[in-house]
């Protein structure tokens, strides 16, 4: 490297920022928050899933031991819900309704009672003495209950294009099959908790979520107080795979109790709460209908998903979302009803829809290759969507044709012989299976603050979470290369509603939304600092553009001629400035601001983004490809091996990123053969522990290898698509595909069960619901 030569951080292999924080135990998660005077709070939850609340005996417990107060719906104060249009800026639908506001019963483990005592050993002991009898009605759950209401959602509206039936009819060839997915449960391994203090109107809380903005105004809507008087707090979050998506009661009720109680207060979920009260993934039946030439193209695609959503709930689910811009196809239609079932409130998992929906249209399409004969690659090949079926437009980056060949090939795919059953490896069934995996694109509104401090550290920040993924990571990185300050200088701080608002991390659309945004606000910072220096005698930079000039060490020169140097410390002091701070956000997709520049190598190029309306803008893409083992046996089923190939767009960090897909992979192999909540034949919840409910583990993820293939999405100047979900669409299916491969038998319900494979156990499909 020349003396003069810039070197871009972004897109290099890098440890987390925070890594060492974690293992050394020294970061501080909302559970280790402790304040001066702390109470602690826990919570009753119903033992029957529909009716009403009889009578309440709070007697025994109000006189328990360091008891302080035990509030239900008969003393509790009014909660305002949050209207239907409070989205909290960003589209993330409706919040569940406020609790301990009637006697109604809607769901087992609600929440009827909380107890709050000086130690949480009291307020369990005190919480066992409540006794609550109930009123029980028969709770709704079958899809099929004639008294349930399906619910049709505006984000999910019906969808039509061509005329399916005729295309159906007239098809050479035609699979039409019913698929379904289990109920599973988020289940991060860190305990949702809140810590609320109230100081007169303020409200402080450090809460578990995915977003702190929006806690920060449900909690003002609930109180009636403004959004300015309430901080929420929370720099680390042990995984939360969607659970904090949604503002849930307990977290207002950890607000109300230091309400009344005048004292701040701790609230840690119970894992049996976490099963009841975090939302899931709710089961879906899916019927898939495709219809094809028989040289293998499609003419007709049909899905139709019911799902459930709880009682009084509101939730955006895209199972059929993907569908009609998944191949080519002339004929599409899809339909997604939700069914009203007495089931805790549901909420999202990890690509919420497109997981399960990816499952059956996956499914389909490797039967249909069966059918038709058809390599199950070629035929997707065949169906490329070469340009958005729906308007012609072109993709504004695609690379899934590379990640099937590619993938194919990194695989072994051609040692794969067609035959099902012909693959053996001792006593083992061996099978190889693919699928197509797709995310939306997303990206919503986000702004970030940046500044340069006389001692020449940056210090960049905005009120977004870190789950997991590595958002605090690759924002230093951003950071570091867009203000040429060596990455040891530069600090990202985020998990505060203080902070410029940012969405939630979720949809996938955190690292486009805060990266876009950080990118332009540090631009914006350096363009201040340029025209600090501009007709500054002072300075070698004056005269400089923001086009003319490279940023290094930390400092800015003159690209053309690097013995032009200052840093931005030496200005700073020249002006008698502590620091120089800039608040910025990012462009939406498909727009140009004066700040949307593409930073490289130190250097600042405009970036334009595409003319309106002449691309499509593209979500991310893999092609998944999975050998299992099958014990011929016993019907255990090992993922010995999994490929994935991933168009993820532009790859800050290839090392989280690759974490990422594993993350996806490792949840894709829970779903397709372990994870599954289920309930008894009252609605009660059978599985509230990690004992009942499955995870992968590592002895489930064997051999992971990950590719990353394709270009920066040109829609937005980071050229990022998203990848924290991308890995777990179409990879139940990969695995059903493959199983389907190494035994002959189609599995169209999960979890694929021992059981089921050994055709010991009626599929759901036959008898799809609880
Ligand atoms: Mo994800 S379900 O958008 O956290």
């Amino acid at each position: 490297m020349s003396a003069t030569e810039a070197v871009d951080v972004v897109g290099t292999a890098r440890d987390r920022v925070d890594g060492r924080l974690k293992v050394m135990g020294s970061a501080t998660y909302p559970i280790d928050v402790t304040l001066p005077g702390l109470a602690h709070a826990v919570l009753v939850g119903s033992t029957v899933t529909s009716g009403r609340i009889r009578r309440i005996g709070v007697d025994a417990a109000e006189r328990s031991p360091g008891v302080l107060a035990v509030i239900t719906y008969l003393n509790a104060p009014a909660l305002a819900h949050a209207s239907a249009t409070l989205r909290m800026g960003d589209p993330i639908g409706p919040q569940p309704l406020p609790p301990f506001q009637s006697d109604a019963v809607l769901h087992y483990g609600q929440h009827v009672a909380m107890v709050v005592a000086e130690t949480r050993e009291q307020a369990n002991a005190a919480a066992a003495l409540i006794e609550v009898t109930y009123a029980r009605d028969t709770p709704l759950l079958s899809f099929d209950d004639p008294r349930t209401s399906p619910v049709f959602h505006p984000w999910t509206p019906d969808y039509d294009r061509g005329n399916v039936r005729e295309a159906l009819a007239a098809a050479d060839v035609q699979v039409n099959e019913t698929y379904t997915t289990a109920e599973n449960t988020n289940n991060p391994i860190g305990l949702f908790a809140t810590v609320a203090a109230w100081d007169g109107e303020t409200l402080t809380v450090h809460d578990t979520t995915q977003h702190p903005h929006g806690v920060r105004d449900r909690l003002a809507v609930a109180f009636g107080i403004d959004p300015a008087g309430v901080r929420v707090l929370v720099p680390f979050v042990g995984g939360a795979f969607g659970a904090g998506l949604r503002v849930w009661p307990h977290v207002l009720l950890a607000a109300l109790a230091a309400q009344v109680t005048k004292r701040p207060v701790k609230l840690v979920l119970t894992r049996a709460q976490m099963f009841t009260t975090l939302g899931h993934r709710p089961n879906t039946i899916q019927q898939v209908s495709i219809g094809a030439s028989r040289d293998g193209q499609l003419a007709a695609i049909e899905h139709v998903s019911r799902s459930s959503i709880g009682m009084a709930d509101e939730l955006i689910n895209l199972i059929t979302y993907g569908t009609p811009h998944a191949y080519v196809c002339p004929n599409v239609s899809t339909r997604a009803t939700q069914v009203r079932q007495s089931i805790p409130i549901p909420g999202w998992m990890r690509a919420p829809g497109e997981a399960e929906g990816s499952f059956a249209l996956e499914s389909a399409i490797d039967e249909l290759s069966c059918a038709l004969g058809i390599d199950p690659i070629a035929l997707r090949v065949k169906n490329h969507a070469h340009v958005h079926p729906e308007t012609g437009l072109p993709w504004s980056s695609n690379a899934l044709l590379d990640c099937y060949r590619q993938g194919a090939e990194r695989f072994g795919w051609p040692a794969r012989n067609p035959e099902p059953r012909s693959m053996r490896n001792g006593r083992q069934l061996v099978g190889y299976g693919m699928a197509r995996g797709a995310l939306l694109a997303y990206q919503p509104p986000c702004k970030a603050i940046a500044s340069i401090r006389r001692d020449g550290t940056a210090f960049v920040r905005s009120g977004a979470t870190d789950i997991g993924p590595g958002p605090y990571t690759v924002m230093t990185m951003l950071a570091a290369d867009c203000l040429g300050v060596p990455i040891e200088r530069v600090q990202f701080g985020l998990g505060d509603s203080a902070m410029p608002r940012a969405p939630q991390e979720g949809g996938s659309g955190l690292t486009g939304a805060l990266g876009n945004a950080v990118h332009a606000t540090c631009v914006s910072l350096v363009r201040a600092f340029v025209n600090l220096v501009s007709d500054d005698e002072g300075s070698p930079l004056k005269g400089c553009r923001l086009e003319g000039i490279t940023v290094r060490n930390g400092g800015i020169h003159i690209t053309d001629d690097p013995a032009r140097f200052e840093t931005y410390a030496s200005i700073l002091t020249r002006h008698d400035l502590d620091e120089l701070t800039i608040e910025g956000e990012s462009a939406p997709p498909g727009e140009t601001s004066s700040a949307s520049m593409i930073v490289q190598a130190g250097r600042f190029i405009p970036y334009t983004a595409p003319s309106t309306g002449s691309r499509a803008h593209a979500g991310g893409y893999a092609a998944h490809f999975v050998e299992v083992q099958v014990d011929s046996d016993l019907g255990t089923i090992r993922v010995a091996r999994v490929v994935s190939a991933v168009d993820g767009g532009r790859i800050l960090n290839p090392k989280t990123a690759r974490s990422q897909i594993i993350g996806g992979i490792a949840m894709g192999i829970g779903m397709a053969l372990l994870e599954e909540t289920v309930s008894d034949r009252t609605g009660r919840l059978v599985t509230t522990s990690l004992a009942e409910y499955v995870v992968a583990v590592n002895a489930d993820v064997r051999d992971v290898d990950v590719l990353f293939v394709g270009q920066p999405d040109p829609m937005t100047p980071l050229g990022t698509k998203g990848v924290g979900e991308l890995a777990i669409t179409g990879m139940a299916a990969a695995i059903a595909n493959a199983v389907y491969h190494a035994t002959g038998t189609r599995i169209r319900s999960l979890p694929i069960s021992i059981e089921k494979v050994l055709g010991h156990e009626r599929p759901h499909s036959a008898e799809p619901f609880r």
